[in-house]
């Protein structure tokens, strides 16, 4: 029987390396990106040890607008079917928004946003073929919050992520294709540090930060049995309860001590 072959995104370190390990131990093959070249290739040597997992590593900045055009025809070349397309590599800007230039802004929205298009739109005309497939977004709790002061774009990016699956679903379930939104609360990865807000994470209470492994498990059963959403751990499954009832204009009074820094301004 052919192998399943799994396409993740930033999956040389967090959440996406999580997924990658865990898609290995339940038999599928993976192409990996990410831009680190030194930190992918430990990446896969890592993975290839964890199951009988071929594992193959392509270099890639999301920033560059031909990057998902490169990764698709690298699968191509390779004859590499995509069964299961994880859009995950993700970051955060560090400085205020008006601090940020209008460059920096195009070059998260790409990697956020039209990286995410760009291949959910280049892998599923192949999926549809098939008439079958399986893609997970990676987006967030802040999908459900209210725009914090500080990464100000990332909560509204995270929003149309959200969106954006749903349309999928919308418009190709019928055909056999899924979409999963998987939106983590704090996890402990990479993300504050590279993201400029070690500080504020380092403040959030234990029971609020999760392990990438868990949040991973988590997701790729979800994806696996094609829900539309996941929310990882039931103090998030809370969380974006009372996010959905609450009135926003109260939550940043009790972020204060739960999500710290996110709305310094109150
Ligand atoms: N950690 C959290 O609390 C949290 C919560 C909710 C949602 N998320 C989301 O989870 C996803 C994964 O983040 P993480 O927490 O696992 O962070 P992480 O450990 O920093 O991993 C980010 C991954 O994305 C890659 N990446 C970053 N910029 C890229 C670019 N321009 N082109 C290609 N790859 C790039 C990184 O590798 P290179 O730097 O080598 O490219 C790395 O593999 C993101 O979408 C993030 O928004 C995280």
């Amino acid at each position: 029987m052919n192998k399943k072959t799994a396409l993740i995104t930033g999956a040389s370190s967090g959440i996406g390396f999580e997924i990658a390990k865990c898609l290995a131990k339940k038999g599928f093959d993976l192409v990996i990106t990410a831009r680190n070249k030194k930190k992918l290739e430990n990446a896969a040597e890592m993975l290839s040890h964890e199951a009988e997992a071929s594992v193959e590593v392509v270099v890639a900045d999301l920033h560059d607008p031909l990057a998902p055009e490169a990764i698709y025809n690298y699968c191509q070349k390779k004859e590499r079917k995509i069964n299961l397309l994880i859009n995950n590599a993700g970051y955060a800007i560090p400085t205020p928004f008006d601090q940020t230039s209008m460059e920096e802004e195009e070059k998260f929205i790409r990697v956020l946003a039209l990286a995410v298009i760009a291949l959910t739109k280049l892998f599923i005309r192949d999926m549809l073929k098939a008439r079958e497939g399986k893609i997970m977004m990676i987006s967030s709790v802040a999908a459900y919050a209210p725009p914090s002061t500080i990464q100000t774009l990332y909560g509204p990016v995270k929003t149309f992520v959200n969106r954006f699956s749903e349309g999928i679903n919308i418009n190709y379930n019928d055909i056999g294709i899924t979409s999963t939104a998987v939106c983590p609360g704090y996890t402990v990865t990479n993300f504050h540090k590279a993201s400029g807000v070690q500080e504020e994470m380092d403040r959030v209470p234990s029971f609020m930060k999760k392990t990438a492994y868990s949040v991973a498990k988590e997701a790729v059963n979800a994806t696996l049995k094609g829900k539309k959403v996941c929310v990882p751990s039931k103090t998030f499954k809370l969380i974006v309860f009372l996010l959905k009832i609450v009135p926003h204009s109260l939550f940043p009074f009790f972020s204060k001590r739960l999500a710290p820094g996110r709305y310094n301004k109150i």
